[in-house]
């Protein structure tokens, strides 16, 4: 699990914190688009999908949420609630959020532009591609 999760520098003096996210630096990417997901239905299950291409990190920078991981057959479950941790989640990662507290924001910073082709939306699909069964 904690090879997805890397920890932000926090720069933090009497005033509060600050973490900074440089493109090619604490993203192993450059930057080619930022979304946030806020106002999320407890009850909501996000995500649900893998990518072909694109990777993302994502900082949940208030409230948390629960990432439900699937590296090809490797499964994984991280709670992301520190706005000083990431996660990253390279191609052809299954993941699916749930249990959203009602203040969550999710930063996500990816390395490509939305497209819709680049989504594996089909979780059979997606298995049959590394020759799984779920
Ligand atoms: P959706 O893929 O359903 O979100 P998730 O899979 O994370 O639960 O995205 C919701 C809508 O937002 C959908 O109509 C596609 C659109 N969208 C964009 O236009 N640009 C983006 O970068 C993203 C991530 C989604």
């Amino acid at each position: 699990p904690d090879g997805f999760v890397r920890s932000l520098r926090v720069r933090g003096d009497a005033r509060g914190q600050l973490v900074a996210v440089e493109g090619e630096r604490e993203v192993p990417f450059a930057v080619a688009r930022v979304y946030y997901l806020f106002g999320t239905e407890p009850t909501a299950r996000r995500g649900a999908h893998a990518h072909r291409v694109t990777r993302q990190l994502v900082i949940c920078v208030a409230g948390g949420c629960t990432f439900d991981l699937d590296d090809r057959g490797t499964t994984t479950t991280v709670r992301l609630d520190d706005p000083a941790q990431a996660l990253l989640i390279e191609p052809w990662v299954w993941h699916e959020m749930r249990e959203f507290t009602p203040d969550a924001v999710l930063l996500v910073l990816a390395d490509t532009r939305y497209d819709e082709g680049d989504y594996l939306r089909d979780r059979r699909a997606y298995a049959e591609v590394w020759g799984g069964t779920r």
